[in-house]
């Protein structure tokens, strides 16, 4: 039994330092509305988040790069609402925390303030370790995210797995212990060889949430409408699909429409009666 379970109250990071100390693996999902987050709570796994793959999955945008702040908050305050237990985390999204320390405050407060998650993702090494350090001295706690980063996967050469060279491996390395160094709480790793994160863990004290990272992290992260078959187009090596609810939900909506169509819904136990009396009174009153 996790330890939510057994407590019923919200996980915290000292929670999850004991889970991967006990060698407990972590469960993420994303979540991105009401229900799903109460899908995710009643499911028991131990951190939601609100990742701006919501641009693709709920925002119908081609890419994670045009989700704005104001959207991304509306969407994570939707899943605080609907979680008790887990942890929640939310994704800055691209624009709104690289150019400067300030503007990553600011950024991160307004998500703190509007929409009580507990922490926030931010994507990179490079110039984004000394943001989360500017954040985590502004009392923020961070995820970071290195890998493959989908905020600038072009600059990347596209969604591609990532520290396939020894060189390459050893800068991921690199940027990962920088950003435990700066006082991250977590670190997500996306699609990098299985060696890889194999080698990085070691390295790690902070828990490491992987997604197509292999099976050594010590937690994994899938996307809510990709794990449930809801998400209609190409999906990543890394994807298994746990559920086909696109199917069901298309099955459902035409059936729905296949009995309205024949007059077969609605059936009078879906119907509001009222007292005799007043339909005889209605109608004597509408009678032509
Ligand atoms: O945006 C997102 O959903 C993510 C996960 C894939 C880690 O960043």
């Amino acid at each position: 039994m996790s330890v939510h379970a057994a407590t019923g109250r919200r996980l915290t990071l000292g929670d999850l330092a004991a889970k991967k100390a006990a060698g407990e693996k972590l469960v993420m999902v994303t979540a991105y509305d009401h229900p799903g987050a109460q899908i995710a709570e009643a499911a028991g796994v131990d951190i939601v988040l609100v990742g701006d793959s919501a641009a693709m999955t709920v925002l119908g945008y081609d890419s994670t790069v045009p989700v704005t702040v104001d959207e991304m908050i509306m969407l994570t305050a939707a899943v605080r609402r609907g979680l008790r237990t887990p942890l929640l985390v939310a994704d800055l999204p691209f624009g709104s925390y690289e150019a400067s320390d300030e503007q990553a405050i600011a950024t991160a407060q307004r998500f703190v303030k509007e929409t009580g998650c507990d922490l926030v993702k931010i994507e990179r090494g490079g110039t984004s370790i000394d943001r989360a350090r500017a954040l985590v001295a502004a009392g923020i706690p961070v995820v970071g995210h290195v890998g493959l980063t989908p905020q600038t996967a072009t600059s990347l050469g596209g969604y591609r797995a990532q520290g396939r060279t020894a060189a390459a491996a050893r800068q991921l390395i690199e940027d990962a212990v920088a950003l435990q160094d700066a006082g991250c709480s977590m670190l997500v790793v996306e699609a990098v060889p299985s060696d890889v994160t194999a080698a990085l863990m070691p390295h790690l004290a902070i828990p490491v949430i992987g997604i197509g990272a292999g099976p050594d992290a010590d937690g994994q992260v899938l996307v809510f409408h990709d794990l449930l078959g809801l998400y209609d187009g190409p999906a990543a090596k890394f994807v298994k699909r746990y559920a086909d609810l696109r199917t069901a939900a298309i099955a459902g909506i035409a059936a729905y429409a296949d009995e309205v169509r024949s007059g077969a819904y609605p059936a009078p136990e879906h119907g509001y009666g009222m007292p005799e009396a007043e339909a005889a009174r209605l109608r004597t009153a509408t009678a032509g």
